[in-house]
């Protein structure tokens, strides 16, 4: 069992839950990923592992409440335990020791790159993060990625920080300076944007993907993705790729495969609760809020 320390709202639908996994704290990477199993009857849920503490045993895990597991995930508090954590799993992301990286996140996508951005600095590579959300609540992580280097807060309604998306903030940067390499996560359009926008310069560009994944072993095949047209397995060969080569189209389609079970499941659990699910605009469940008279 392991037991939560820590729970943090970070924006209206992401929480950072720090927990007791102290043999995965000593021995974790930038890249490298947990499966979650709350308990019996549960999903397991993929989740990068943003930060540890290896003298205090704990873990950081970022999540975006976007389905019933994840929903779930989020409710827990200090005292409350996971039943099984697996990890760390997936390959540790590949790191320059020198030069000037940029470090792209888009939404959640921000905590995948922060443990990249930390192990940069600590290497004594320069460092610019440009992060994005919606609008100012929904940055997260800036001050952490401040520790690290240079930042470039980005919001789509220009509420805060630079207006627009990141990838209009990375053309400003590729533009002015040298840049030997992009790190970029976030939704598959944004990483497909910015795997445009560096190939014709030939700065090599890692991207992390998000497949659906179910054992992360390489067993199940659940989170096959084509690289240079080969097949891969994001939870043994990835989850970060060269994102010149990833085919994004694929990626899109395979993950819009469950969105109807996820959206049904996250239903049941809303009418179980007494919450209402209010649809993004792209047709994916994203939050649970209270119906009305009715509290969370
Ligand atoms: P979001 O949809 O609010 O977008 C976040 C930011 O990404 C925007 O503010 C914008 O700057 C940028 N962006 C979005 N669409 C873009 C486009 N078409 N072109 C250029 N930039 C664009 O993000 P969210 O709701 O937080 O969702 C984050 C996404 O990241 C989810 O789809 C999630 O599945 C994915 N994700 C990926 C990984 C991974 O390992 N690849 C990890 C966690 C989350
Ligand atoms: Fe089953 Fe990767 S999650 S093969």
């Amino acid at each position: 069992m392991h037991r939560i320390v820590q729970n943090e709202r970070l924006s209206p639908n992401v929480t950072r839950l720090v927990v007791e996994a102290p043999r995965i704290a000593q021995i974790r990477q930038p890249g490298q990923f947990v499966i979650v199993h709350l308990g019996r009857g549960a999903e397991r849920i993929p989740l990068t592992i943003a930060d540890a503490d290896p003298a205090a045993g704990t873990i950081t895990l970022v999540i975006q409440a976007i389905g019933k597991s994840t929903s779930d995930l989020v409710e827990l508090q200090p005292g409350d335990t996971i039943a099984d954590i697996a990890g760390p799993l997936g390959r540790p992301t590949e790191l320059p020791e020198r030069g000037h990286a940029v470090c792209v996140g888009g939404g959640v996508g921000t905590a995948v790159i922060l443990p990249i951005a930390q192990e940069l600095h600590r290497r004594g590579v320069a460092v610019t993060s440009i992060i994005g959300g919606r609008s100012r609540e929904w940055v997260i992580l800036e001050p952490e990625l401040a520790a690290c280097g240079t930042v470039v807060a980005c919001t789509d309604d220009g509420s805060y920080g630079r207006p627009g998306f990141v990838t209009q903030a990375l053309a400003d940067v590729l533009a002015v300076g040298r840049v030997d390499e992009v790190f970029a996560v976030g939704p598959v359009p944004m990483m497909r944007a910015v795997a445009e926008m560096t190939r014709p310069l030939g700065t090599q560009t890692t991207v992390s993907l998000n497949p659906v994944m179910v054992d992360g072993t390489g067993m199940c095949g659940g989170c096959r993705v084509t690289i240079d047209g080969e097949t891969r397995y994001a939870c043994v060969d990835g989850p970060e790729f060269d994102g010149h080569q990833v085919d994004f189209r694929e990626l899109a389609d395979r993950l819009t495969t469950y969105r109807p079970f996820e959206q049904a499941a996250l239903e049941r659990r809303a009418c179980k609760v007494g919450l209402r699910t209010t649809p993004k605009t792209d047709g994916r469940a994203e939050s649970v809020v209270p119906t009305e008279g009715v509290s969370a």
